[in-house]
């Protein structure tokens, strides 16, 4: 990655700052000069994660911002906090996430894995895409998973509940939908100035296990140490995020920073557009954001 100039001193906000994949990418935006909000669950986290990239970074610039992402209200807080902060934002890397091998329900009725690693991501989108716009060009990453190839059929209405829960493929599932939304958003964003790509990061040595039980959680512990590290994995990520040569590429999936091939099932039209209209109404109905928010 090349230094970024002081002058035009860009803006991105990463989700998941304060470990693994997302913490690595803040702390490489931060090293080559870019004003970084932190996406932390707390703000003791966040504080914690900007104390760490400091201490390797001497005069990074940080903020923390701070919300559960399962909880969409906390969604909203957050684009607030982030208007406050900054009147750009030049990427939003879309990267907090978790595993979740038992069913649980968010308290807005959402199924975890559904509302951390993908409605969330929908909504601070939409949120934030009058500052994205604004601030054309603009990038949008967002932390998919190789894992959304193993899904092989969709049953859209049972995903936001889901009573379609599987141990580890209703993760997977919901890795599937992030490149959905890409595929979608690349369609209906055409031509704004905003872009967005999908990376997969590879199998990476992280805390995304720490929720999930059985024989997934004993072989992420057995490969641990074939497991590739946070700061490789952030690479891909980060040239999504400021790669000049791909500055108006859009709805590409990236791994080891090279277009890469997504399941036929995540680059069709239909579920996607279906799975956009879904997901709008599925907000909406709740009164979690307004129709104008998410045209
Ligand atoms: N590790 C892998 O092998 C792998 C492979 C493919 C894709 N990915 C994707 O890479 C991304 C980063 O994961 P990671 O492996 O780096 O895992 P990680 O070490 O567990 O980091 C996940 C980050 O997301 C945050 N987060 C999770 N749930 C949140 C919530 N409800 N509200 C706010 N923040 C939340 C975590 O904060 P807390 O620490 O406070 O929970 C943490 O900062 C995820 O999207 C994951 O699906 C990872």
């Amino acid at each position: 990655m090349t230094n970024m100039s002081h002058e035009q001193k860009p803006v991105l906000l990463v989700t998941g700052a304060t470990s693994g994949v997302g913490h690595a990418v803040a702390a490489d935006l931060a090293a080559h000069g870019a004003r970084v909000l932190l996406g932390a669950r707390s703000t003791g986290s966040g504080h914690a994660a900007a104390s760490a990239i400091r201490s390797r970074t001497p005069g990074a610039e940080l903020e923390v911002v701070a919300a559960d992402l399962s909880d969409m209200k906390q969604v909203r807080s957050l684009a607030g906090q982030v208007r406050q902060h900054t009147t750009r934002l030049d990427g939003l890397v879309l990267n907090a996430g978790e595993v979740r091998t038992r069913r649980q329900l968010t308290p807005d009725g959402f199924e975890t894995n559904f509302a951390t690693n993908y409605l969330s991501g929908f909504l601070l989108t939409h949120l934030l895409l009058p500052l994205l716009t604004d601030s054309a060009p603009a990038r949008i990453v967002v932390l998919s998973s190789s894992n959304h190839a193993h899904i092989k059929h969709l049953d859209l209405d049972a995903l936001s509940a889901g009573t379609d829960f599987r141990h580890i493929r209703t993760y997977s599932t919901r890795k599937l939908l992030t490149v959905l939304f890409v595929a979608e958003f690349a369609r209906r964003l055409h031509g704004t100035g905003v872009t967005a790509n999908a990376a997969d990061p590879g199998f990476v040595r992280t805390n995304l296990g720490r929720h999930t039980t059985g024989p997934f959680w004993l072989f992420l512990k057995l490969t641990r140490p074939f497991q590739a590290s946070p700061a490789k994995a952030a690479r891909t990520p980060v040239y999504l995020a400021t790669a000049p040569e791909i500055a108006t590429t859009t709805g590409g999936y990236f791994a080891n920073s090279r277009p890469a091939k997504p399941s036929p099932l995540s680059q069709d039209p239909a579920i996607a557009r279906k799975l956009w209209g879904l997901s709008g109404d599925l907000l909406t109905q709740r009164d979690l954001a307004s129709s104008e928010e998410l045209t």
